[in-house]
């Protein structure tokens, strides 16, 4: 099954409300928050403010508790997780279905972009950081976060990697999406190590301000920043 498949069956709804719910008071709204204020130390008063991937507006949600009245440009290929995010975030953002390699956005309008568990479900993230640097102005922000192939053989990255395998491992057993999973182990396995993609962003346009691991490396944290003038 494709991620595009995944994130329009039935899983999506598995995974905002039973995942997601889960998971994010214990640990990823901690992760979220640190890349929302990360940023705002960087762009204080965004005022083009995109989510790709929005999925259903978690990282919306957290950054109108920052601050409150901004207005989030959520994309996402997922017409049932943009429809909970229009529940979630109503007049405060705007929905747009749309691929992650492929931005509906022109050159040069955004602030600040989050891509939080986005670039790993890219088809091209090659494409994905092309369109992130021709959307946002120089000076702008793109914050990711995402599970990054680990690079670590620590035990504090070995004790927290089994944790998260067994969180996930337990969800498994309640879904009749078991690919999901399956898919989400594989595409960590595939994507880049934190200083590979740090590496990519550098050579192509951005500078990286912040890279932090969270859980001893399970996911991480980027900020970066568009150095150059129109690509
Ligand atoms: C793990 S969820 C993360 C959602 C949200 N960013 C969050 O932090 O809760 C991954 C999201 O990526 C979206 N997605 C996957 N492939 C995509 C693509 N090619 N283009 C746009 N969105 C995509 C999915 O629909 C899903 O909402």
């Amino acid at each position: 099954m494709k991620v595009k498949e995944i994130f329009n069956s039935d899983f999506a709804v598995y995974y905002e409300k039973v995942i997601n719910r889960l998971s994010s008071p214990v640990q990823v709204n901690r992760w979220r928050r640190a890349l929302i204020r990360g940023t705002l130390s960087v762009v204080p008063e965004p005022e083009v403010v995109v989510d790709f991937c929005s999925g259903a507006g978690n990282m919306g949600e957290l950054l109108l508790q920052e601050k409150p009245g901004v207005k989030v440009l959520n994309c996402d290929i997922s017409k049932p997780l943009l429809h909970l995010a229009r529940e979630r975030l109503g007049s405060n953002g705007f929905y747009v279905c749309s691929d992650n390699r492929f931005f509906p956005l022109k050159n040069s309008v955004v602030d600040v972009l989050f891509s939080s568990f986005c670039v790993r479900n890219s088809p091209e993230p090659s494409l994905t950081v092309s369109e992130s640097l021709r959307v946002l102005r120089k000076g702008g922000v793109w914050a990711i976060l995402d599970f990054f192939k680990p690079e670590k053989g620590n035990i504090f990255f070995k004790v927290n990697n089994c944790l998260f395998k067994g969180f996930m491992n337990l969800s498994r057993l309640a879904t009749k999406s078991k690919e999901a999973i399956d898919y989400l182990f594989e595409s960590i396995e595939n994507f880049f190590t934190m200083s590979e993609f740090v590496s990519l962003l550098n050579k192509n346009g951005f500078r990286v301000l912040i890279a932090h691991e969270f859980m001893g490396g399970v996911a991480g944290g980027v900020i970066a920043i568009k150095e150059v003038e129109d690509v």
